[in-house]
């Protein structure tokens, strides 16, 4: 430090840190899947194409994320804005939300993962409200991994959607605090975010979990969706092990809280 003004007792912090074990793998890690369109337009292919092949991609992350032991994946599937895309791009997306979760369903349940849709799906259509339904009762004991959709899901949604329960089943309220409000959220059963990922080159939030964002740890990478598989998650991971999560602390703070 080459400021004289600067008292002696204040120094740089030290970089270097131990992580226990533990706290290597991420118990909740989301992932804004996105790249499909470009995937796809890149191959000379319509954007659609780049759908089928980001479901295919899902399933491997799926099983490498429960191999790793992460507790919650989180996987941004639709947004609430993304009704705004083509007619036909939505019509085919909505399709293939069905012909993949009846396809996966048995699959998923057999690796006892429990799934769950985060998000308004009272906006789907009756056949995909029906397999939503059918996928969350058949999985709803299964202990080994929870795998949350996000569809239909925004960040300001989830918000606004929390204070509008608060008000009703409490009538009269005349303020909210920041537990009661995330215990209102659409995520509110599962771990505290720890690591979002996004693919496909975007550095922003897109309206994702952005309360629950507050303190992950944020991890882009150029990798278009359907190209992300089991080594690029891993490098993911490997980021987030190697991430100080300081919380407001020094480092030093938090090395000795470790240490206890
Ligand atoms: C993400 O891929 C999938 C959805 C939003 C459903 P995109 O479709 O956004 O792909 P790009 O960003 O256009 O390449
Ligand atoms: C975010 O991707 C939504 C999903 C991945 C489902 P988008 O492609 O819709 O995001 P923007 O529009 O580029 O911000
Ligand atoms: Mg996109």
């Amino acid at each position: 430090m080459t400021d004289n003004n600067l008292p002696d007792n204040i120094e740089p912090n030290a970089t270097s840190h131990t992580l226990d074990e533990a706290n290597k793998i991420p118990k909740h890690i989301a992932i804004i899947m996105d790249g499909n369109g470009r995937w796809a337009q890149a191959r000379g292919k319509k954007r659609t194409r780049g759908h089928k092949a980001g479901v295919e991609r899902a399933r491997e992350i799926v099983e490498t994320s429960g191999k790793l032991g992460v507790e919650s994946l989180t996987l941004f599937a639709f947004s609430s804005e993304n009704w705004q895309r083509p007619q036909e791009e939505v019509s085919y997306l909505m399709e293939l939300f069905v012909i993949a979760l009846n396809r996966e369903v048995k699959m998923l349940n057999k690796h006892s993962v429990k799934l769950n849709f985060l998000g308004d799906t009272s906006a789907f259509n009756n056949k995909l409200q029906e397999s939503i339904a059918k996928a969350e009762h058949l999985t709803k004991d299964n202990d080994k991994l929870r795998l949350n959709i996000a569809a239909n899901y925004g960040g300001r949604w989830d918000i606004v959607n929390s204070v509008n329960s608060l008000l009703q089943e409490n009538a009269g309220i005349s303020s909210i605090s920041e537990e009661l409000l995330d215990s209102r959220l659409a995520t509110s059963h599962l771990p505290p975010l720890d690591l979002l990922i996004r693919t496909g080159g975007e550095v922003r939030i897109s309206n994702f979990l952005i309360w629950q964002a507050a303190y992950a740890e944020l991890y882009f990478c150029d990798t278009l969706w359907p190209d992300f598989d089991a080594n690029e998650l891993q490098k993911a991971v490997d980021a987030y092990a190697k991430r100080q999560r300081r919380y407001g602390k020094t480092g030093e703070q938090v090395q000795a809280d470790g240490d206890e």
